[in-house]
Protein backbone atom coordinates (compact mmCIF):
# COMPACT_ATOMS: atom_id res chain seq x y z
CA UNK A 1 0.00 0.00 0.00
CA UNK A 2 1.45 3.23 -0.73
CA UNK A 3 1.12 6.28 1.79
CA UNK A 4 -1.89 8.50 1.26
CA UNK A 5 -3.72 11.18 2.96
CA UNK A 6 -7.81 10.64 2.74
CA UNK A 7 -10.17 13.55 3.78
CA UNK A 8 -13.37 13.32 3.12
CA UNK A 9 -15.45 15.78 5.30
CA UNK A 10 -18.37 15.71 3.40
CA UNK A 11 -21.43 14.96 5.70
CA UNK A 12 -23.97 12.90 4.37
CA UNK A 13 -27.42 13.30 5.46
CA UNK A 14 -29.47 9.65 3.80
CA UNK A 15 -32.95 8.79 3.83
CA UNK A 16 -36.24 9.64 3.35
CA UNK A 17 -37.64 13.13 4.09
CA UNK A 18 -34.07 14.48 4.25
CA UNK A 19 -34.35 17.32 1.58
CA UNK A 20 -36.68 19.12 4.25
CA UNK A 21 -33.60 19.74 6.33
CA UNK A 22 -31.40 21.40 3.87
CA UNK A 23 -32.14 24.99 5.13
CA UNK A 24 -30.68 24.29 8.29
CA UNK A 25 -27.85 22.72 6.69
CA UNK A 26 -27.05 25.26 4.42
CA UNK A 27 -27.25 27.80 7.89
CA UNK A 28 -24.87 25.21 9.62
CA UNK A 29 -22.28 25.69 6.76
CA UNK A 30 -22.13 29.47 7.37
CA UNK A 31 -24.33 30.15 4.17
CA UNK A 32 -26.86 33.21 4.34
CA UNK A 33 -27.64 33.85 0.32
CA UNK A 34 -27.57 30.92 -1.78
CA UNK A 35 -27.63 30.45 -5.10
CA UNK A 36 -29.70 27.07 -5.98
CA UNK A 37 -28.58 25.24 -9.24
CA UNK A 38 -30.63 22.77 -11.24
CA UNK A 39 -30.97 20.93 -14.21
CA UNK A 40 -33.32 20.94 -17.06
CA UNK A 41 -36.64 20.47 -14.80
CA UNK A 42 -36.67 17.47 -13.55
CA UNK A 43 -36.61 18.60 -9.75
CA UNK A 44 -39.58 20.98 -10.75
CA UNK A 45 -41.79 18.51 -11.98
CA UNK A 46 -41.15 16.55 -9.19
CA UNK A 47 -41.73 19.01 -6.49
CA UNK A 48 -38.47 18.95 -4.86
CA UNK A 49 -37.19 22.22 -5.65
CA UNK A 50 -40.68 23.83 -4.20
CA UNK A 51 -39.54 22.07 -0.98
CA UNK A 52 -35.60 22.77 -0.94
CA UNK A 53 -37.08 26.30 -1.45
CA UNK A 54 -39.88 26.09 1.16
CA UNK A 55 -36.80 24.71 3.63
CA UNK A 56 -34.69 27.78 3.14
CA UNK A 57 -37.52 30.24 3.54
CA UNK A 58 -37.91 28.33 6.78
CA UNK A 59 -33.79 28.86 7.85
CA UNK A 60 -33.81 32.43 6.71
CA UNK A 61 -31.58 31.73 3.79
CA UNK A 62 -32.26 34.15 1.04
CA UNK A 63 -31.99 32.55 -2.42
CA UNK A 64 -31.97 32.64 -6.18
CA UNK A 65 -32.55 29.99 -8.58
CA UNK A 66 -30.40 29.20 -12.15
CA UNK A 67 -31.99 26.07 -13.80
CA UNK A 68 -31.07 24.80 -17.34
CA UNK A 69 -27.81 22.85 -16.84
CA UNK A 70 -27.30 20.12 -19.08
CA UNK A 71 -25.70 16.52 -19.22
CA UNK A 72 -21.87 17.50 -20.14
CA UNK A 73 -22.51 20.32 -18.40
CA UNK A 74 -20.87 23.74 -20.59
CA UNK A 75 -19.28 26.30 -19.30
CA UNK A 76 -21.69 29.34 -20.17
CA UNK A 77 -24.12 28.65 -17.24
CA UNK A 78 -20.66 28.64 -15.18
CA UNK A 79 -20.27 32.01 -16.17
CA UNK A 80 -23.80 32.99 -15.60
CA UNK A 81 -23.44 31.58 -12.11
CA UNK A 82 -20.40 33.17 -11.40
CA UNK A 83 -21.97 36.61 -12.58
CA UNK A 84 -25.08 36.41 -10.38
CA UNK A 85 -23.11 35.47 -7.37
CA UNK A 86 -20.99 38.53 -7.75
CA UNK A 87 -23.55 40.56 -8.51
CA UNK A 88 -25.98 39.48 -6.00
CA UNK A 89 -23.54 38.74 -2.97
CA UNK A 90 -24.50 35.49 -2.51
CA UNK A 91 -22.05 33.28 -0.74
CA UNK A 92 -23.25 29.71 -0.79
CA UNK A 93 -24.17 27.03 -3.76
CA UNK A 94 -26.57 24.87 -3.77
CA UNK A 95 -27.18 22.55 -6.53
CA UNK A 96 -30.59 19.80 -6.58
CA UNK A 97 -29.80 17.42 -8.98
CA UNK A 98 -26.61 15.06 -10.44
CA UNK A 99 -23.10 15.42 -11.26
CA UNK A 100 -23.94 17.59 -13.92
CA UNK A 101 -25.87 20.41 -11.35
CA UNK A 102 -23.21 19.81 -8.71
CA UNK A 103 -20.12 20.01 -11.08
CA UNK A 104 -21.47 23.18 -12.48
CA UNK A 105 -21.83 24.72 -9.34
CA UNK A 106 -18.48 23.63 -8.13
CA UNK A 107 -16.87 25.09 -10.88
CA UNK A 108 -18.69 28.43 -9.99
CA UNK A 109 -17.87 28.42 -6.35
CA UNK A 110 -14.11 28.06 -8.00
CA UNK A 111 -14.69 30.70 -10.09
CA UNK A 112 -16.46 33.76 -8.20
CA UNK A 113 -13.44 34.61 -6.00
CA UNK A 114 -10.88 34.34 -9.14
CA UNK A 115 -9.68 37.28 -10.92
CA UNK A 116 -9.44 35.49 -14.12
CA UNK A 117 -11.51 33.12 -16.18
CA UNK A 118 -12.54 29.46 -14.52
CA UNK A 119 -11.52 27.97 -17.29
CA UNK A 120 -7.89 28.52 -16.22
CA UNK A 121 -8.38 25.94 -13.54
CA UNK A 122 -9.81 23.15 -16.00
CA UNK A 123 -7.34 23.62 -18.30
CA UNK A 124 -4.43 23.21 -15.69
CA UNK A 125 -3.32 26.64 -16.30
CA UNK A 126 -3.78 27.48 -12.60
CA UNK A 127 -5.10 25.79 -9.23
CA UNK A 128 -8.13 27.45 -7.14
CA UNK A 129 -6.94 28.79 -4.05
CA UNK A 130 -10.15 29.52 -2.45
CA UNK A 131 -13.82 28.84 -3.33
CA UNK A 132 -17.26 29.58 -2.00
CA UNK A 133 -18.89 26.33 0.19
CA UNK A 134 -21.30 24.66 -1.49
CA UNK A 135 -23.93 21.58 -0.35
CA UNK A 136 -25.84 19.46 -2.65
CA UNK A 137 -28.96 17.84 -2.92
CA UNK A 138 -28.87 14.20 -4.92
CA UNK A 139 -31.19 13.24 -7.48
CA UNK A 140 -29.51 10.58 -9.13
CA UNK A 141 -26.96 7.92 -7.73
CA UNK A 142 -24.10 7.80 -10.57
CA UNK A 143 -20.78 10.58 -10.91
CA UNK A 144 -20.54 10.34 -7.36
CA UNK A 145 -19.69 14.43 -7.46
CA UNK A 146 -21.83 14.22 -3.83
CA UNK A 147 -18.73 13.12 -2.14
CA UNK A 148 -15.64 13.38 -4.70
CA UNK A 149 -13.20 16.60 -4.82
CA UNK A 150 -13.77 16.46 -8.83
CA UNK A 151 -15.65 18.87 -11.14
CA UNK A 152 -16.27 18.15 -15.29
CA UNK A 153 -17.17 20.72 -17.44
CA UNK A 154 -17.30 20.82 -21.04
CA UNK A 155 -16.68 24.24 -23.18
CA UNK A 156 -19.95 25.03 -25.17
CA UNK A 157 -18.89 24.60 -28.61
CA UNK A 158 -18.06 21.13 -27.36
CA UNK A 159 -14.55 20.85 -28.18
CA UNK A 160 -13.23 19.77 -25.11
CA UNK A 161 -14.35 18.38 -22.03
CA UNK A 162 -12.21 18.55 -18.98
CA UNK A 163 -11.88 17.53 -15.25
CA UNK A 164 -10.69 19.29 -12.35
CA UNK A 165 -9.88 18.02 -9.05
CA UNK A 166 -9.39 19.82 -6.15
CA UNK A 167 -9.99 19.00 -2.00
CA UNK A 168 -12.02 22.62 -2.33
CA UNK A 169 -14.54 20.22 -4.50
CA UNK A 170 -15.82 18.54 -1.81
CA UNK A 171 -18.98 19.75 -0.79
CA UNK A 172 -19.92 20.62 2.68
CA UNK A 173 -22.74 18.53 3.00
CA UNK A 174 -25.39 15.98 0.95
CA UNK A 175 -28.23 15.43 1.36
CA UNK A 176 -29.12 11.93 -0.01
CA UNK A 177 -32.66 10.52 -0.20
CA UNK A 178 -33.19 7.21 -2.07
CA UNK A 179 -37.39 8.23 -3.02
CA UNK A 180 -35.79 10.75 -4.88
CA UNK A 181 -34.47 8.75 -7.66
CA UNK A 182 -37.38 6.27 -8.12
CA UNK A 183 -38.55 9.39 -10.85
CA UNK A 184 -35.48 8.67 -13.32
CA UNK A 185 -35.50 7.81 -16.30
CA UNK A 186 -34.36 3.82 -16.38
CA UNK A 187 -31.67 4.40 -19.47
CA UNK A 188 -30.28 7.24 -16.74
CA UNK A 189 -30.35 4.75 -14.02
CA UNK A 190 -28.48 1.98 -15.94
CA UNK A 191 -25.91 5.05 -17.07
CA UNK A 192 -25.85 5.57 -13.08
CA UNK A 193 -25.44 2.06 -12.25
CA UNK A 194 -22.49 1.72 -15.37
CA UNK A 195 -20.62 5.06 -13.84
CA UNK A 196 -20.22 4.42 -10.76
CA UNK A 197 -19.14 0.83 -11.30
CA UNK A 198 -16.36 2.44 -13.54
CA UNK A 199 -15.67 4.26 -10.83
CA UNK A 200 -14.61 1.21 -9.00
CA UNK A 201 -13.14 -0.34 -11.64
CA UNK A 202 -10.36 2.46 -12.43
CA UNK A 203 -9.04 2.21 -9.13
CA UNK A 204 -9.40 -1.55 -9.15
CA UNK A 205 -6.83 -2.06 -12.64
CA UNK A 206 -3.60 -1.01 -10.56
CA UNK A 207 0.16 -1.78 -10.39
CA UNK A 208 0.18 -1.51 -7.02
CA UNK A 209 1.06 -4.52 -5.18
CA UNK A 210 -0.46 -5.37 -1.73
CA UNK A 211 -4.14 -3.78 -2.17
CA UNK A 212 -5.94 -6.44 -0.47
CA UNK A 213 -7.92 -4.85 1.66
CA UNK A 214 -9.09 -2.24 -0.92
CA UNK A 215 -9.45 -4.65 -3.58
CA UNK A 216 -12.27 -6.61 -1.13
CA UNK A 217 -13.60 -3.49 -0.27
CA UNK A 218 -14.06 -2.67 -4.41
CA UNK A 219 -15.08 -6.20 -5.41
CA UNK A 220 -17.80 -6.13 -2.57
CA UNK A 221 -19.33 -2.62 -4.12
CA UNK A 222 -19.01 -4.03 -7.15
CA UNK A 223 -20.75 -7.18 -5.87
CA UNK A 224 -23.67 -4.80 -4.16
CA UNK A 225 -24.41 -2.97 -7.36
CA UNK A 226 -24.38 -5.58 -9.70
CA UNK A 227 -27.37 -7.54 -7.50
CA UNK A 228 -29.26 -3.71 -6.67
CA UNK A 229 -29.01 -2.71 -9.78
CA UNK A 230 -31.66 -4.98 -12.15
CA UNK A 231 -33.61 -4.77 -8.82
CA UNK A 232 -34.14 -1.24 -8.82
CA UNK A 233 -34.30 -0.94 -12.82
CA UNK A 234 -37.19 -2.96 -12.71
CA UNK A 235 -38.82 -2.02 -9.87
CA UNK A 236 -38.74 2.04 -9.49
CA UNK A 237 -40.39 2.07 -6.08
CA UNK A 238 -37.50 -0.46 -4.40
CA UNK A 239 -36.17 1.60 -1.70
CA UNK A 240 -33.78 -0.91 -0.97
CA UNK A 241 -32.27 -0.95 -3.84
CA UNK A 242 -32.14 2.03 -4.59
CA UNK A 243 -30.55 3.32 -1.85
CA UNK A 244 -27.78 0.86 -1.93
CA UNK A 245 -27.06 2.38 -5.40
CA UNK A 246 -27.23 5.52 -3.86
CA UNK A 247 -24.98 4.95 -1.28
CA UNK A 248 -22.24 2.93 -3.46
CA UNK A 249 -22.02 5.74 -6.62
CA UNK A 250 -20.46 7.54 -2.96
CA UNK A 251 -18.71 5.17 -1.67
CA UNK A 252 -17.56 4.09 -5.58
CA UNK A 253 -15.83 7.68 -5.84
CA UNK A 254 -14.89 9.61 -3.02
CA UNK A 255 -11.39 6.98 -2.62
CA UNK A 256 -12.83 4.80 0.23
CA UNK A 257 -11.31 2.08 -2.34
CA UNK A 258 -8.66 4.09 -4.18
CA UNK A 259 -6.40 5.30 -1.58
CA UNK A 260 -3.09 3.91 -1.28
CA UNK A 261 -2.90 2.63 -4.86
CA UNK A 262 -2.24 3.99 -7.82
CA UNK A 263 -5.55 4.49 -10.28
CA UNK A 264 -5.87 4.22 -14.34
CA UNK A 265 -8.64 6.56 -15.29
CA UNK A 266 -7.91 5.65 -19.06
CA UNK A 267 -11.22 4.58 -19.49
CA UNK A 268 -12.59 7.67 -18.33
CA UNK A 269 -10.29 10.34 -20.30
CA UNK A 270 -11.51 8.59 -23.27
CA UNK A 271 -14.67 8.09 -22.47
CA UNK A 272 -14.87 12.00 -22.05
CA UNK A 273 -13.92 12.47 -25.80
CA UNK A 274 -16.69 10.69 -26.92
CA UNK A 275 -19.10 12.62 -24.50
CA UNK A 276 -17.96 15.84 -25.69
CA UNK A 277 -17.76 15.49 -29.50
CA UNK A 278 -21.15 12.87 -29.82
CA UNK A 279 -23.21 14.82 -26.30
CA UNK A 280 -23.74 11.11 -25.22
CA UNK A 281 -24.25 10.22 -22.01
CA UNK A 282 -21.02 10.01 -19.68
CA UNK A 283 -22.68 6.02 -18.35
CA UNK A 284 -23.12 5.41 -21.73
CA UNK A 285 -19.51 6.66 -23.30
CA UNK A 286 -18.27 4.17 -20.30
CA UNK A 287 -20.15 0.82 -21.05
CA UNK A 288 -18.51 1.15 -24.63
CA UNK A 289 -15.22 2.13 -23.29
CA UNK A 290 -14.19 -0.34 -20.52
CA UNK A 291 -14.87 -3.74 -21.92
CA UNK A 292 -12.71 -2.12 -24.98
CA UNK A 293 -9.92 -0.94 -22.91
CA UNK A 294 -10.10 -4.62 -20.82
CA UNK A 295 -9.32 -6.07 -24.45
CA UNK A 296 -6.49 -3.99 -25.47
CA UNK A 297 -5.00 -4.16 -22.21
CA UNK A 298 -5.89 -7.22 -19.84
CA UNK A 299 -2.30 -9.22 -20.97
CA UNK A 300 -0.50 -6.70 -19.27
CA UNK A 301 -1.55 -8.43 -15.54
CA UNK A 302 -3.89 -11.62 -16.58
CA UNK A 303 -3.80 -12.69 -12.67
CA UNK A 304 -5.61 -9.47 -11.93
CA UNK A 305 -8.51 -9.94 -14.57
CA UNK A 306 -8.41 -13.86 -13.61
CA UNK A 307 -9.07 -12.34 -9.55
CA UNK A 308 -11.73 -9.68 -11.62
CA UNK A 309 -13.36 -12.64 -13.44
CA UNK A 310 -13.85 -15.63 -10.57
CA UNK A 311 -14.01 -12.93 -7.23
CA UNK A 312 -16.57 -10.44 -9.06
CA UNK A 313 -18.59 -12.32 -12.29
CA UNK A 314 -18.11 -15.93 -10.73
CA UNK A 315 -16.58 -17.13 -13.37
CA UNK A 316 -15.66 -20.94 -13.24
CA UNK A 317 -11.89 -21.48 -13.61
CA UNK A 318 -11.93 -25.54 -13.86
CA UNK A 319 -10.30 -26.41 -17.53
CA UNK A 320 -9.82 -23.36 -18.62
CA UNK A 321 -6.48 -21.07 -19.22
CA UNK A 322 -5.82 -18.14 -17.24
CA UNK A 323 -6.70 -16.15 -20.62
CA UNK A 324 -9.84 -17.83 -20.92
CA UNK A 325 -11.52 -16.94 -17.40
CA UNK A 326 -9.74 -13.39 -18.07
CA UNK A 327 -11.65 -13.02 -21.12
CA UNK A 328 -15.07 -14.79 -19.55
CA UNK A 329 -14.71 -12.18 -17.07
CA UNK A 330 -14.67 -9.16 -19.79
CA UNK A 331 -17.31 -10.48 -21.57
CA UNK A 332 -19.69 -11.01 -18.34
CA UNK A 333 -19.25 -7.22 -17.53
CA UNK A 334 -20.39 -6.18 -20.76
CA UNK A 335 -23.43 -8.75 -21.06
CA UNK A 336 -24.94 -7.07 -17.81
CA UNK A 337 -23.79 -3.63 -18.94
CA UNK A 338 -26.17 -4.67 -22.02
CA UNK A 339 -28.70 -6.54 -20.18
CA UNK A 340 -29.04 -2.40 -18.31
CA UNK A 341 -30.11 -1.25 -21.62
CA UNK A 342 -26.12 0.29 -22.31
CA UNK A 343 -24.54 0.55 -25.50
CA UNK A 344 -21.61 -2.06 -26.38
CA UNK A 345 -20.27 -0.32 -29.70
CA UNK A 346 -18.79 2.66 -30.71
CA UNK A 347 -21.76 3.32 -33.51
CA UNK A 348 -24.16 3.00 -30.83
CA UNK A 349 -23.24 6.44 -29.30
CA UNK A 350 -22.72 7.84 -32.41
CA UNK A 351 -19.15 7.83 -32.87
CA UNK A 352 -17.73 6.95 -36.50
CA UNK A 353 -14.67 5.12 -37.16
CA UNK A 354 -13.10 7.47 -39.03
CA UNK A 355 -13.31 9.93 -36.36
CA UNK A 356 -10.55 7.69 -34.07
CA UNK A 357 -7.26 9.61 -34.88
CA UNK A 358 -8.80 12.80 -33.84
CA UNK A 359 -10.83 11.49 -30.84
CA UNK A 360 -7.23 10.37 -29.60
CA UNK A 361 -5.29 12.38 -30.56
CA UNK A 362 -7.65 14.96 -28.29
CA UNK A 363 -7.25 13.39 -25.11
CA UNK A 364 -5.89 15.77 -22.73
CA UNK A 365 -2.07 15.20 -22.13
CA UNK A 366 -1.52 13.33 -25.35
CA UNK A 367 -1.33 10.20 -23.16
CA UNK A 368 -3.71 8.87 -20.42
CA UNK A 369 -3.87 5.56 -17.96
CA UNK A 370 -1.15 4.23 -15.03
CA UNK A 371 -2.26 0.43 -15.10
CA UNK A 372 -0.95 0.79 -18.90
CA UNK A 373 0.12 3.74 -20.44
CA UNK A 374 -1.70 4.76 -23.41
CA UNK A 375 -0.46 7.01 -26.15
CA UNK A 376 -2.53 7.97 -29.37
CA UNK A 377 -2.01 4.85 -30.97
CA UNK A 378 -3.16 2.84 -28.33
CA UNK A 379 -6.08 4.87 -27.87
CA UNK A 380 -6.76 4.47 -30.99
CA UNK A 381 -6.60 0.45 -30.60
CA UNK A 382 -9.39 0.86 -27.88
CA UNK A 383 -11.41 3.19 -29.81
CA UNK A 384 -11.47 0.22 -32.67
CA UNK A 385 -12.11 -2.75 -30.19
CA UNK A 386 -15.23 -0.90 -29.14
CA UNK A 387 -16.23 -0.75 -32.95
O1 LIG B 1 -31.57 17.92 -16.03
P1 LIG B 1 -32.71 17.23 -15.37
O2 LIG B 1 -34.04 17.62 -15.89
O3 LIG B 1 -32.61 17.27 -13.87
O4 LIG B 1 -32.60 15.65 -15.81
C1 LIG B 1 -31.46 14.87 -15.51
C2 LIG B 1 -30.57 14.63 -16.70
O5 LIG B 1 -31.30 14.63 -17.89
C3 LIG B 1 -31.95 13.48 -15.17
N1 LIG B 1 -32.29 13.31 -13.77
C4 LIG B 1 -31.44 13.43 -12.71
N2 LIG B 1 -32.10 13.11 -11.59
C5 LIG B 1 -33.38 12.80 -11.95
C6 LIG B 1 -33.50 12.96 -13.34
N3 LIG B 1 -34.65 12.72 -14.01
C7 LIG B 1 -35.72 12.33 -13.28
N4 LIG B 1 -35.67 12.14 -11.94
C8 LIG B 1 -34.52 12.36 -11.25
N5 LIG B 1 -34.47 12.13 -9.93
O6 LIG B 1 -30.84 12.64 -15.47
C9 LIG B 1 -30.07 13.21 -16.50
C10 LIG B 1 -28.60 13.10 -16.14
O7 LIG B 1 -28.27 13.97 -15.08
P2 LIG B 1 -26.73 14.30 -14.82
O8 LIG B 1 -26.64 15.24 -13.67
O9 LIG B 1 -26.09 14.70 -16.10
O10 LIG B 1 -26.18 12.84 -14.41
P3 LIG B 1 -24.88 12.35 -13.71
O11 LIG B 1 -25.01 12.42 -12.25
O12 LIG B 1 -24.57 11.05 -14.34
O13 LIG B 1 -23.74 13.41 -14.11
C11 LIG B 1 -23.00 13.29 -15.28
C12 LIG B 1 -21.91 14.32 -15.35
O14 LIG B 1 -21.00 14.15 -14.26
C13 LIG B 1 -19.67 14.01 -14.76
C14 LIG B 1 -19.90 13.36 -16.10
O15 LIG B 1 -18.77 13.46 -16.96
C15 LIG B 1 -21.08 14.16 -16.62
O16 LIG B 1 -20.68 15.40 -17.13
N6 LIG B 1 -18.84 13.28 -13.80
C16 LIG B 1 -18.54 13.91 -12.66
C17 LIG B 1 -17.70 13.36 -11.71
C18 LIG B 1 -17.36 14.05 -10.47
N7 LIG B 1 -17.73 15.32 -10.35
O17 LIG B 1 -16.75 13.48 -9.56
C19 LIG B 1 -17.06 12.05 -11.94
C20 LIG B 1 -17.64 11.26 -13.06
O18 LIG B 1 -16.67 10.35 -13.54
C21 LIG B 1 -18.18 12.06 -14.18
O19 LIG B 1 -17.15 12.40 -15.11
ZN1 LIG C 1 -17.46 8.62 -14.16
Amino acid sequence: MLNFEFCSPTKFVFGRDTQKQVGGLVRQAGGTRALVVYGGGSVVRSGLLAQVLASLDEAGIAHMEMGGVVPNPRDDLVYEGIRLCRENNLDFLLPVGGGSAIDTAKAIADGVPYDGDFWDFYSGKATPERALPHGCVLTIPAAGSEGSNSSVITKADGSLKRGLSSELHRPRFAVMNPELTFTLPRYQLACGITDMMAHIMERYFTNTKDVALTDRLAEALLQSIIEAGPKAIADSTDYESHATLMWAGMLAHNNSVGVGREQDWGSHQIGHELSAKYDCAHGASLAVVFPAWMKTVYRHDVARFVQFATRVWGVETAGKSDEQVALEGIAAMQAFFVSLGMPATLAEVGGREEDIPALAANVVGGKTGHFVELLPPQIEEVLRAAC
